[in-house]
Parts: structure tokens; C-alpha cells; sequence
């Protein structure tokens, strides 16, 4: 698959051209070698999306980048790296759905990243509710424990509704990255299978034009029709509705 051929080149071209747009090192955070093996990390994930905001990338060269970067680094130097324990502690888990913490690297005032690091909890049996997404892409990278994960083409949407295809549904484990994009793979559903972590990579605001900076589309999967060939017609429903049907 030349995608697949062409991630080092990639990756090679965008520190090149991230590297004129002035993007800093920034400060270490964290001391140790995982420390600055996450530090760097950060920085070159940093680049690969500051490069999809700025439309130098598309989204499907985000997807490989950021895949290409997490596989650098095995997912036990990553815990160490942010602190783990730390934030594993203060959030818990929550009794339905996810606790989340933003993880601070240690950027300061004058530089911000172009994506958001976020940790998140998910004790067994509860779940990322399934949903789709507009504006922004994520990536997600198991750290611990478990899941079964479905994730769906998003076909098309109106205010009640998504039109969906299924594309994923397997076991995921720690470093078994998995990434949405705009259209393809865009609706996710995680349902931990024993208490697990993820880290999260998130690029809001892709079309500065939008509304909204992002949005999401909470799905009531029970409910879910077959229409054409495997598509799945597919009713909206509220956060306070998907937790307490989902999470
Ligand atoms: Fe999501």
C-alpha cells in the first residue's frame, strides 16, 4: 500500500517543512530518558499536526504520521513519560462513561501545541460511547487494559441522523493505535473489556470557517437500521441520553 511505503518519507518532509514554520522545541517536562523520548514525541506530533491545521497535510497523511510517530515509542516509556500514576489517580474512573485529564507537557505561554494530549479512563464494562464526529480528527492509543472496537464510515448526516458503514471491529490492547478521519472510520464506540487507559491525540478547529471549533453525534446503535448493502442508518441522541443507553 504506498501509503504505507511512503510514512518515512513523510515523516522526513514534515520535519523539514515544520521546521519553517518556526516550530520550537519547547521546555522538557519531565525528567529522564522517558522524559525526553516523550518530549520529543510530543514536538514531532506536535509538527504532524500543525502542518494538517495549516493544510500542508491532508487528514489521511495525519492518520499515518501520527501511527508512525506512536509506534517509536513502546507504550510503557509513554506511561512513564506522562506521569501516569499521577493523573490516573486524581481522575478514577467514572460510573458511566469516562473520566478524562489533560496532560500537561509543559508548553508555555508563548507556545501553544496545535493538538490536545488527553489521558483517558474507562473502567470495565463502560464505554466511549459511540459517536461521530465533524471538524476534528483524533487518535487513540491503548496504554493499558482492553477493548472492543467498532468504528464506522460516516456516509452522511442530517439533524435526527447518521448514515454509517461498518469498517472495525476487533480486540484492541496497549499500542494498538486507532485514528479517525474525516469521512473514513469517523464514528468510534470503545467498550473496555477490563479497566484501561488511552492517550489521546486531538486536533479540533480543521475548518476555522466552521460553526463550531468541532462537534459530535451521539448514536443509539440498538436502533440502528440496514439501508443499502451494510450501511446503518442510525438515530442521534443526546450525551445525557448515549451515557445513560452506552456508557
Ligand atoms: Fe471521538
Amino acid at each position: 500500500m504506498d501509503i504505507l511505503i511512503n510514512r518515512r518519507s513523510l515523516i522526513a518532509h514534515l520535519g523539514a517543512v515544520t521546521s519553517l514554520l518556526g516550530v520550537s522545541d519547547g521546555t522538557s517536562a519531565f525528567a529522564g530518558s522517558e522524559g525526553r523520548e516523550v518530549e520529543r514525541l510530543i514536538s514531532r506530533i506536535d509538527e504532524v499536526s500543525g502542518a494538517l491545521r495549516g493544510e500542508l497535510i491532508s487528514i489521511t497523511d495525519w492518520r499515518v504520521g501520527i501511527d508512525e510517530l506512536l509506534s517509536r515509542i513502546p507504550p510503557e516509556d509513554l506511561v512513564r513519560g506522562i506521569d501516569f500514576d499521577h493523573l490516573a489517580r486524581r481522575i478514577g474512573f467514572a460510573e458511566l462513561g469516562v473520566t478524562t485529564a489533560f496532560i500537561d507537557f509543559g508548553v508555555n505561554e508563548k507556545r501553544t501545541l496545535d493538538f490536545l494530549p488527553k489521558l483517558f479512563a474507562v473502567d470495565t464494562g463502560r464505554s466511549i460511547i459511540p459517536h461521530g464526529h465533524a471538524n476534528m480528527v483524533s487518535a487513540h492509543l491503548p496504554l493499558s487494559g482492553s477493548f472492543r472496537l467498532r468504528q464506522y464510515d460516516q456516509l452522511s448526516r442530517d439533524e435526527q441522523s447518521l448514515t454509517i458503514r461498518p469498517t472495525v471491529d476487533r480486540t484492541i490492547r496497549s499500542g494498538d493505535l486507532s485514528s479517525i478521519g474525516e469521512d473514513d472510520d469517523n464514528v468510534h464506540w470503545f467498550i473496555a473489556e477490563e479497566p484501561s487507559y488511552t492517550f489521546d491525540v486531538i486536533v479540533t478547529g480543521l475548518d476555522e470557517t466552521a460553526r463550531q471549533p468541532y462537534d459530535i453525534f451521539n448514536l443509539d446503535m440498538e436502533e440502528a437500521e440496514r439501508v443499502e448493502g451494510d450501511a446503518l442508518h442510525v438515530p442521534r441522541l443526546t450525551v445525557s441520553e448515549a451515557l445513560t443507553k452506552y456508557g
